[in-house]
């Protein structure tokens, strides 16, 4: 029978590449998106993956939803927690709201997401869990204290679940991309993402089906003695 893969914010950008990777590898894929409803059909009647609406950074409505994709499809067996925001703003001007809608939704989502189906793994001696940082988790980056903080939390959260549950058949890693040519990234205003674009050494935005290619990578039966770690794809922006 087919692995069961979930991604969370799998409609557009990185998430809906990964997704399509998935799929296209064999597994039966689901994936969660928050609003945009319209891009969200658009990607199900494109690549006939199931989608199911959710906000990831509340505890219950990932139970709920997560019981609806298990009762439909089986237990998950991969679970991408890829579902992520941005609220970009100096420190100095940042609200309350803007830090906690980052941290919830990038980094609480993980925990109420992972909660809902390690048991289930933990039990069936197998599951492979991706979390998706950030390069910015790693060098900073100004306007994104809340982000940076959220995608840095995800790496110790990463590291201590894989000693929880490497005894298990179960692996938990990070992977981290650098500038990657989606909206999110497109959403810079135009000097600030050329200087950004001159800064990586490989000269350009990351294309989202690099990104994907490390998640089957680390999804794959044959990756089951990597866990706890962080892959980097980035263009070499953590060389210098
Ligand atoms: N790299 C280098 N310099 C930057 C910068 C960046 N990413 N962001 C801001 N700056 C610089 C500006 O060039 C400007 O410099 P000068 O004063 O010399 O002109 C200074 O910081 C102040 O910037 P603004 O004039 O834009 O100030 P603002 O208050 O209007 O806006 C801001 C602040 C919201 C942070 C805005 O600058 C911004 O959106 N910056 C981009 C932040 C960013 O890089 N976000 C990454 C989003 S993509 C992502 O997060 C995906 C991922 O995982 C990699």
């Amino acid at each position: 029978m087919n692995k069961v893969a979930l991604v969370t914010g799998g409609t557009r950008g990185i998430g809906a590449s990964i997704a399509i990777a998935l799929k296209n590898k064999g597994y039966t894929v689901a994936v969660t998106y928050q609003s945009n409803e319209a891009s969200a059909k658009k990607f199900q009647q494109e690549n006939q993956i199931p989608i199911y609406q959710w906000d990831i950074s509340n505890f219950e409505a990932c139970q709920e939803g997560l019981n609806e994709v298990i009762k439909t499809h089986g237990s998950i067996d991969v679970l991408v927690n890829n579902g992520g925001i941005t609220r970009d703003g100096f420190l100095h001007r940042q609200s309350t709201d803007q830090w906690n809608h980052v941290i919830t939704t990038n980094l609480t989502s993980c925990f109420n997401m992972t909660r809902g189906v390690i048991e289930s793994m933990r039990e069936r001696g197998f599951g492979r869990i991706i979390n998706i940082s950030s390069v910015n988790a790693l060098k900073g980056q100004i306007g994104q204290a809340n982000y940076c903080a959220s995608k840095a939390g995800i790496i110790g959260f990463t590291k201590a679940l894989a000693l929880e549950n490497a005894k298990k058949g179960i692996t938990v890693n990070v992977v981290a991309p650098g500038y990657i040519g989606t909206d999110m990234v497109r959403a810079i205003s135009e000097p600030i993402l050329e200087q950004i674009i001159t800064s990586i050494p490989i000269g350009r935005l990351g294309q989202a089906e690099e990104v994907a290619r490390a998640v089957l990578f680390l999804a794959d039966d044959m990756s089951g003695y990597i866990t706890g770690e962080t892959l980097n794809i980035n263009g070499g922006l953590l060389c210098n």
